[in-house]
């Protein structure tokens, strides 16, 4: 079977994710590298729906209902979408994955850390990202980077967003061979030049 790779992006809200990702997937273009862009959550059609939920439910919702409602997200979109497109061999650029849950659900809102990371192993059948960036950021400079209306999770306070960017950098010690950091304090280009380095060691 022909394996393709699989690359994730990682941070807080506004550390820049979405605008290097997008960066990474023209210079693939560019080189006609095969390669498919998705994200969590949302990242399917059930997904959608969820991400619908996620990101702008009114009323309260359960720090465990969240927590399942990603991992729901999560099952659907590994099985449906991110392993077969590594099957035909592409590579798979995802916006926020199993380690969004771990530092969201886990370090930012203070559940069984443990238990997200087996819950995690359970809906992807242990899939795990053949490299990680994690963009590190100032909760501060975060913030002021966000504009426009700001979804649910983004009106988390200072003291959730310092437990995220701690939750990232714990995540990291540990899983040294997969989880690389950047910071985000630099220019766009900048970050890009390191993003495509990083990424390079995996295409060759
Ligand atoms: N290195 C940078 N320097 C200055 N501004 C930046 C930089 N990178 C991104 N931005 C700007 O910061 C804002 C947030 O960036 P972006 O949307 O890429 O973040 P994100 O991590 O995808 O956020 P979210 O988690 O909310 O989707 C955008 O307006 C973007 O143009
Ligand atoms: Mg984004």
């Amino acid at each position: 079977m022909k394996k393709g790779i699989f690359i994730t992006f990682e941070g807080a809200d506004g550390c820049g994710k979405t605008t290097q990702i997008e960066l990474i997937k023209k210079y693939l273009d560019l080189n006609n590298i095969d390669n498919v862009l998705t994200r969590e959550p949302g990242g399917c059609d059930l997904g959608f729906e969820l991400r619908k939920i996620l990101l702008h439910y009114e009323k309260p919702v359960s720090n465990i209902a969240e927590l399942f409602l990603y991992l729901a997200d999560r099952a659907q979109h590994t099985e449906f979408t991110i392993k077969p497109l590594l099957a035909e061999g592409k590579i798979v650029l995802c916006d926020r994955y199993i380690d969004s849950t771990v530092a969201y659900q886990g370090y930012a809102r203070g559940q069984d850390i443990e238990k997200i990371i087996e819950l995690n192993n359970l809906v992807t059948k242990n899939l795990k990202p053949d490299l990680t960036i994690v963009f590190d950021i100032d909760s501060n400079l975060a913030q002021s980077r966000l504009k426009g209306e700001k979804d649910r999770l983004e009106k988390e306070g200072l003291e959730f967003h310092k437990a995220l960017r701690k939750g990232y950098l714990e995540l990291a010690k540990s899983n040294p061979e997969r989880i690389k950091v950047i910071s985000s304090d630099d220019t766009i280009e900048n970050i890009h030049k390191q993003c495509v380095e990083l990424i390079k060691g995996y295409i060759n």
